[in-house]
């Protein structure tokens, strides 16, 4: 049964009878529920177990920008005690405020629509906790295929009845979906969310353009499922032109359903401002953020407190604008190397494989031109190490671990010259898997000299 509240004439979704069993299991955290009262005039808390920062050995935390002048400094004063003490489980409370005001910007969603956002020690954290909101072990879940190894991983250790979402070279297929959802098993229940990487896939780099962003919306709406989408690779965007840019599913749902509250969006600030400081963003239906921020407060009470307030006086500092800006040049700079590769691709591998260019995000995603039966996981794992190449093959993005042509190639980091090696390996490969085949199957008919190619050289 859904519920449904109105607010400024918008309808707003309650995914709550959506909730799983487990969540509900657990109780709001003893202690951390009361630390935001902690801040009320007057009231004495005697409540946490925190530390008196008075012992903490650091003085200031100076932060100086790339290609600026300008230093950041944080004192004791001034936001320092804050990033090394205790914080609240949703995050720190300035930084989900920065992150609100961007959103409703960026996305163009009103303020008062009964969403909000939650921090986590990266957008990973944040899915996983999504999913145990959501969904228990056994459940069936759709799941879009090629499927993000970092989101298959958990849910293939509890037993989930993955569901491939089919794709094609634009994202996500609407018309397979409805497909699947209109033939569901009667035995089965029909399935709770959607699991989705609209902008730059990974792994095949492919983004789902508008139109179809909208049938998925109509199809949620109609089969009553939530939409996870996981955009982690929103802000390395390679189409120059806005219009090239399709609207998120989040900013997309109110004009397509006539309501909010089936998108669970969740941002990664991992491939734009650090990685290794694990900030993610989630920004969804207040029922969902409540029960991700309860898991929290139970399980590793808080993202680091360190961590957000680096970031919010750095986003404090840049503004939504200078965000926006530094993504563009991001943007500028993965675009480059996509090209190199893209050139080198097309050096080496024609006729040796396929592929698209990717239209966002990290990677290539290459269908080898291999002999019947041919799989990327025997080869690299065989010949990969004797060729100096490792790459991921595409098994690790198949829900069902079948065997593929395909192989995932990361372009972030290779420079020129190891991107065509890399191509020129591949190619090795590929040569060798049909001279591996011609041995077995044409015994001496040809010579494998004849197959491969003498001029390429293995190196270390
Ligand atoms: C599609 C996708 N989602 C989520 C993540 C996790 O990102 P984070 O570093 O924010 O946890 C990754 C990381 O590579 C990813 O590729």
């Amino acid at each position: 049964m859904n519920s449904i509240a109105r607010s400024k004439n918008v309808d707003i979704f309650d995914p709550t009878p959506l909730l799983s069993n487990r969540v509900q299991k657990y109780a709001p955290g003893a202690i951390r529920r009361l630390l935001p009262l902690e801040s009320l005039p007057g009231m004495i808390s005697l409540v946490a177990g925190k530390p008196n920062p008075e012992v903490f050995p650091f003085e200031k935390i100076t932060l100086s920008l790339k290609g600026s002048n300008e230093e950041i400094i944080l004192t004791r004063e001034d936001g320092l005690v804050d990033g090394l003490q205790y914080g609240l489980p949703g995050g720190n409370p300035e930084l989900v405020r920065w992150f609100e005001g961007f959103q409703s910007e960026l996305h163009g969603i009103d303020r008062n629509q009964g969403w909000s956002c939650c921090i986590g020690n990266g957008s990973q954290e944040l899915l996983h906790r999504t999913f145990q909101v959501l969904t228990d072990p056994g459940d069936p879940v759709l799941i879009e295929t090629p499927a993000y190894p970092g989101v298959v991983g958990f849910l293939q250790a509890e037993d989930y009845k993955l569901v491939q979402a089919k794709t094609d070279r634009h994202g996500l297929e609407p018309s397979k979906l409805e497909k699947s959802l209109s033939q569901w098993p009667e035995d089965l229940p029909l399935p709770k969310l959607l699991y989705t990487i609209p902008t730059g896939s990974n792994p095949t780099g492919r983004s789902c353009p508008e139109w179809r962003k909208i049938e998925i919306l109509r199809l949620a709406k109609r089969y009553n499922f939530m939409i996870l989408e996981d955009d982690a690779y929103y802000f390395l965007n390679f189409e120059n032109e806005p219009q090239g840019k399709p609207r998120s599913y989040l900013a997309l749902e109110q004009e397509v359903n006539g309501e909010t509250g089936r998108v669970v969006r969740f941002d990664s600030m991992s491939k734009i401002v650090s990685a290794g400081m694990r900030l993610g963003v989630l920004t969804g239906p207040l029922p969902i953020v409540k029960n991700v921020i309860k898991l929290t407060e139970n399980i590793n009470l808080q993202p680091s407190s360190t961590t957000q307030i680096l970031a919010l006086s750095l986003f404090r500092h840049w503004g939504h604008t200078g965000f926006l800006d530094h993504c563009a040049r991001a943007s500028d700079f993965y675009r480059r190397k996509r090209d190199v590769f893209a050139a080198a691709a097309e050096m080496h591998l024609k006729y040796r494989a396929t592929w698209d260019l990717p239209t966002a995000g990290l990677f290539f995603w290459l269908t080898l031109t291999l002999p019947p039966g041919g799989d990327t996981f025997e080869l690299l794992s065989k010949k990969g190490m004797e060729r100096g190449l490792l790459a991921i093959p595409g098994v690790a993005f198949m829900p069902d671990n079948r065997k593929t042509y395909q192989l995932r190639a990361s372009f972030s980091l290779v420079t020129e010259e190891q991107a065509y090696e890399a191509c020129r390996r591949i190619a090795q490969l590929v040569d060798d898997a049909w001279g591996d085949w011609v041995r077995e199957f044409v015994p001496g008919r040809v010579d494998r000299k004849g197959l491969s190619n003498p001029t390429t050289t293995v190196l270390a």
